[in-house]
């Protein structure tokens, strides 16, 4: 049996932590003694995630972040080092899904605002987050992609195209700088409940969702949280370059 991961002392940055998948991160590596610079453009839901993780002893400070402008990003690197004096770990999480509609009628305002977010926005975190991570003498980094960055998903092309891209950025920021002690990983979660997924979801969709994932339920923002973790902590030493699975079955499925 492995020993929980310790990340007393280590600095993380957390994408996206004002809700979802960013907030259990933010929460799950505060409880096993990070330093978490908790990001988003939801400054109210950031400093919901503060208040929680500072309610239960931990460390925690929220930053301002527009993840779509580089200069936002690099904001949010230099005041996470300001703050705790390091950057070691980080996890970009923040997102967002598209409208819903087949390819030949999709809104090229859309696509633009899917991959801005979703794409450049992860390219712009690696940009800044790299740079402090070697500064800091090496780290590392899970991106969030999905079970959408290695099969279609038909009426939300713009959001499978950068889930397919971030796997892209992963392993080629991975490669560059596995010999300097940067681990760079993904996540591809399959459905989870959180606010990106179960705003509008109808019972009937709910029940079809449900039905592709052989665990027989949808996934929590927890049990993502747990393998990110993982990627992030020295058990998994020799992973990098890869996109894990977290999906209840849903990839092995044949639908
Ligand atoms: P969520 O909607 O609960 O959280 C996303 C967070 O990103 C929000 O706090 C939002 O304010 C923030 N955000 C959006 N645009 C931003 C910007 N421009 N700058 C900074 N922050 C911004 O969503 P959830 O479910 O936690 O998703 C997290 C990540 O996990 C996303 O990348 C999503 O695509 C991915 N994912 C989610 C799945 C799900 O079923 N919930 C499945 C597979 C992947």
């Amino acid at each position: 049996m492995t020993a929980p991961a310790d990340f007393a002392g280590r600095v993380v940055l957390v994408t996206g932590a004002a809700s979802g998948i960013g907030a259990a991160v933010a929460s799950r590596l505060a409880a096993a003694g990070a330093h978490v610079a908790v990001a988003d453009n939801d400054c109210i839901g950031a400093e919901r995630t503060v208040r929680m993780i500072r309610e239960a002893g931990g460390h925690a400070e929220s930053i301002v972040l527009d993840v779509t402008d580089p200069a936002s990003v690099e904001a949010a690197v230099t005041a996470t080092v300001a703050a705790f004096g390091a950057l070691h770990l980080a996890v970009n999480s923040a997102g967002v899904t598209g409208t819903t509609a087949p390819t030949g009628e999709y809104d090229p305002e859309d696509w633009r605002r899917v991959i801005d977010v979703d794409l450049t926005g992860v390219f712009y975190c690696l940009r800044y987050e790299i740079p402090a991570l070697l500064a800091a003498g090496g780290g590392s980094i899970v991106n969030l992609s999905s079970v959408f960055g290695s099969n279609g998903c038909p009426q939300q092309v713009a959001y499978a195209a950068a889930k397919h891209g971030i796997v892209g950025l992963t392993k080629s920021a991975a490669i560059e700088y596995a010999s300097q002690g940067i681990r760079v990983n993904a996540v591809a979660p399959g459905f989870i409940e959180t606010p990106l997924l179960t705003e509008g979801l109808t019972p009937l969709s709910r029940r079809t969702l449900v039905r592709a994932h052989p665990i027989g339920r949808l996934g929590t923002a927890t049990e993502v949280a747990g393998l990110v973790a993982f990627l992030l902590s020295d058990h998994a030493s020799f992973i990098t370059g890869s996109c894990h699975l977290v999906d209840g079955g849903y990839a092995a499925h044949w639908k």
